[in-house]
């Protein structure tokens, strides 16, 4: 969506700020490495995050050992944050609509784990594109290969998709890199016809104000899961809710036949 794209723009110079204060990345970090030692026992891989930002949680992962990893992502704004850090020269970082990962995967071939973490694969514009982009990234892996991402833990309140403990408005915060101090709120709402929550932000950078918006499909874990089945992927549930900052659910699609 082009609006979420375009808000990330702005987004970009607090994100980092925001995320490492809360340890988001070594948590999301944790969850891939448990699913590699749990899957992989060892084996070389080719990994994709195919919603890289600013590669924070792919810098951690190959922290200890060199990892065969590449990123893509849609905002050119976070992934020049990604490419300006010393943690990932030499790896590879391209900007890609996940509309368009089609093109991508001719180019670069075939994986064995592709993930999106991070409340990513949410931002897709409907649940025939969010079909999509799992159909593509199917046929791009290798037997066995899986494809991981997380969802919020959206839950029906009434008859209508909601995020569970989820207050109207989030606490303010105040971030700072050392030179300039950010000062960042946030307001969630629901447009109940498209089936998205939208989080408006305003962040005060000295005397500019910009207030991008971003919005986020919702569905419930299950259908999640039939999803990834309808694509040919054996489906389960890594992680039950995780209660950290927000609780969310990850979810991880194995492919078992080379052509589906
Ligand atoms: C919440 S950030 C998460 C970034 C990273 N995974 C992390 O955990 O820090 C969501 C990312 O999804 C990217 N994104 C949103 N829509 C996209 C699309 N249609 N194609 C490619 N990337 C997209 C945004 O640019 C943004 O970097």
């Amino acid at each position: 969506m082009t609006q979420t794209i375009d808000a990330y723009t702005t987004i970009s110079r607090v994100y980092r700020l925001m995320l490492n204060t809360k340890q988001f990345f070594a948590h999301e970090a944790d969850i891939i490495q448990t699913i590699i030692r749990q899957e992989f026992s060892g084996r070389p891989l080719r990994i994709l995050d195919a919603a890289c930002g600013t590669g924070d949680v792919m810098s951690l992962l190959s922290a200890d050992a060199p990892l065969n990893i590449q990123g893509l992502d849609g905002s050119q704004s976070m992934l020049s944050i990604a490419l300006a850090d010393p943690r990932l020269s030499g790896v590879s970082l391209s900007r890609c609509r996940w509309e368009q990962i089609g093109t991508y995967f001719k180019r670069y071939g075939r994986f064995d784990m592709i993930y999106l973490l991070g409340n990513s694969i949410s931002h897709i514009q409907n649940v025939q594109a969010l079909q999509a982009l799992v159909n593509d990234c199917q046929a791009f892996l290798n037997p066995g290969g899986l494809l991981v991402f997380d969802i919020r833990n959206w839950s029906l309140e009434d008859g209508l998709l909601r995020e569970k403990d989820r207050r109207p408005y989030s606490d303010d915060g105040e971030f700072s890199d050392g030179e300039r101090t950010y000062h960042v709120s946030e307001k969630v709402g629901y447009d109940d016809e498209t089936v998205r929550q939208v989080i408006e932000y305003e962040i005060v950078d000295g005397d500019k104000i910009h207030r991008p918006v971003v919005s986020y499909l919702m569905m419930l874990p299950e259908d999640a899961l039939q999803l990834l089945k309808d694509s040919g992927f054996e489906a389960r549930i890594h992680s039950r809710p995780i209660k950290y900052y927000w609780s969310y659910t990850v979810l991880v699609g194995k492919k078992l036949q080379a052509n589906h």
